[in-house]
């Protein structure tokens, strides 16, 4: 066990995040109930506590009044996490401002409509960013003690490293970013790239799903500052800032938790009445967050192509999509479910007879584990057509629950998703916007014989057992204390 060299508690480390990993509801009785997110994050984060102390600090998902702060912050604490309560009006701009309005488009690839820049309201939404990032910053300050650890995710917070800085200039931090880091060119369109880009040197170590997105972070680094930069990191002690270690850290899931799902009784039943339903059919999966980057109007489209190019595959295959609504308050996402159920239509109208039925059953809907794992294990196929992702986990689910199977099912993965990366040698990798590229991807999955998917699946599967979510966190925690033990060396010497 990690004692700190102040005293003989152990060492805490800090997770900061933007959503808690607990939803608090209260329902129209006025009852509580605080639903525990499951995956993601949650599954990386579990094996920490063996070794070290945890607390997770985030937004608990909706503006609550004094009354209902003191309920979700007791019931927060049992669970060892800390609230950071924020007014809907900073959520609006913060949140679904400029987090999801502004930087995300952005690390995604997706720039302003040509004939605008980054609009006006976007400097109020900049303030909000900030505004939120120093309450973040406070609460951080109001749990810590010297020697912890505070590892702070994604792109929501990325003003908090220097904030923290100058507060607790010994402090020991670490930032991982979750969506790709775009290509500098992309980058530096953004009003704001100095000051995001100098508070992220403030941390001692920056982590990144895959190599790419490191080197154009870097490269961000040689274009906007005039620091001296290494192949894996950027003196910043000229700016207040440390020696910044980058890492290429990719993360994955606990494919254990969806092998023994699948052992349960309940699941194995859902899967036989899967089969009983679709039987005569190949599966062809989707499941998404309904997210503009997923690319679910490439994917509709080129089933639709597929069914062009082979009629005589409509009543023998089906589209199982699953989108997982998101963001439901920023226009850009409820525009794209209005296109995305005009497309569904369209196919429907289209491929669809009273003999074979529907090709596309689309659901705007999330669903519990447990049916999520009968789905991925009945799916023939399982088909990710992102236009750009940080890295793709349902990639790695689909493949933990086809382990096992006499013919496993085959995996069509964007190249534009960081798993590709990982996966690619295990799947078919497509373009997601050739879709004729896709429409084929699709023929040939179907058509592939069973050595050619064992072959592809044992690859995929060896990959994604042993890159684990729980390997991720762990070594993402050693960079960052070697990255701060050669600090300590430098400093002392
Ligand atoms: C992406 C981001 C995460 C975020 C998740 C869900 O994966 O990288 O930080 O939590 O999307 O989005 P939401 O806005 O609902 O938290």
């Amino acid at each position: 066990q990690l004692q700190t060299k102040h005293s003989h508690r152990r060492q805490k480390v800090l997770v900061v995040a933007n959503r808690l990993p607990t939803k608090p509801k209260r329902d129209a009785d006025g009852n509580w109930t605080f639903e525990r997110c499951s995956g993601g994050l949650v599954s990386c984060l579990a094996g920490i506590r063996a070794k070290f102390d945890m607390v997770w600090l985030g937004w608990p998902g909706a503006d609550f009044n004094d009354v209902e702060k003191d309920i979700v912050a007791n019931e927060a604490m049992k669970q060892g996490c800390y609230p950071v309560f924020l007014r809907q009006n900073l959520i609006d701009e913060y949140y679904n401002g400029f987090a999801n309005n502004v930087l995300w488009p952005l690390f995604h690839y997706i720039m302003p409509p040509f004939d605008k820049g980054v609009n006006e309201c976007s400097t109020g939404q900049w303030e909000a960013y900030r505004k939120a990032n120093e309450i973040f910053t406070e609460a951080i300050l109001s749990v810590y003690e010297d020697d912890d650890y505070v590892w702070i995710h994604d792109y929501h917070l990325m003003l908090v490293p220097k904030f923290l800085r100058e507060a607790k200039p010994d402090c020991n931090i670490g930032w991982f970013l979750h969506t790709p880091f775009p290509s500098a060119e992309i980058y530096r369109t953004l009003p704001w790239r100095q000051e995001i880009i100098e508070s992220l040197l403030h941390a001692n170590l920056l982590g990144f799903h895959v190599y790419d997105y490191l080197r154009h972070f870097l490269s961000s680094c040689v274009q906007l500052t005039s620091l001296e930069i290494s192949a894996h990191s950027v003196d910043a002690t000229s700016i207040g800032g440390c020696i910044v270690t980058c890492a290429t850290v990719p993360i994955g899931i606990s494919p254990d938790e969806f092998l023994t799902g699948l052992q349960k009784p309940e699941v194995k039943q859902q899967i036989e009445q899967l089969h009983e339903q679709y039987a005569g059919r190949k599966v062809i999966l989707g499941i998404d967050r309904l997210d503009y980057m997923k690319g679910i109007p490439h994917k509709l489209m080129s089933f639709g192509r597929f069914l062009e190019n082979h009629p005589d595959w409509a009543d023998k295959c089906v589209l199982v999509q699953l989108a997982v609504p998101s963001r439901r308050d920023v226009p850009e996402y409820q525009r794209l479910q209005r296109q995305v159920h005009e497309l569904v239509g369209q196919i429907s109208g289209k491929h669809s007879s009273i003999a074979t039925g529907v090709p596309v059953i689309y659901m705007d809907s999330s669903m519990s584990p447990d049916d999520l794992s009968a789905l991925y294990n009945v799916a023939d196929v399982a088909l990710i057509t992102s236009l750009r992702d940080g890295m793709n986990l349902v990639s790695y689910e689909y493949i933990a629950c086809q382990h096992g199977k006499t013919v496993p099912g085959v995996l069509i993965l964007s190249e534009f998703a960081g798993a590709a990366q990982s996966l690619g040698a295990g799947s078919i990798r497509v373009n997601p916007w050739h879709l004729q590229d896709t429409a084929h991807a699709i023929y040939e999955a179907l058509m592939m014989g069973s050595e050619e998917r064992e072959a592809l699946h044992d690859y995929a599967f060896k990959y994604v057992s042993e890159h684990t979510a729980q390997k991720w966190a762990e070594t993402f925690l050693q960079c960052l204390q070697e990255a701060c033990s050669d600090l300590m060396e430098v400093t002392s010497q």
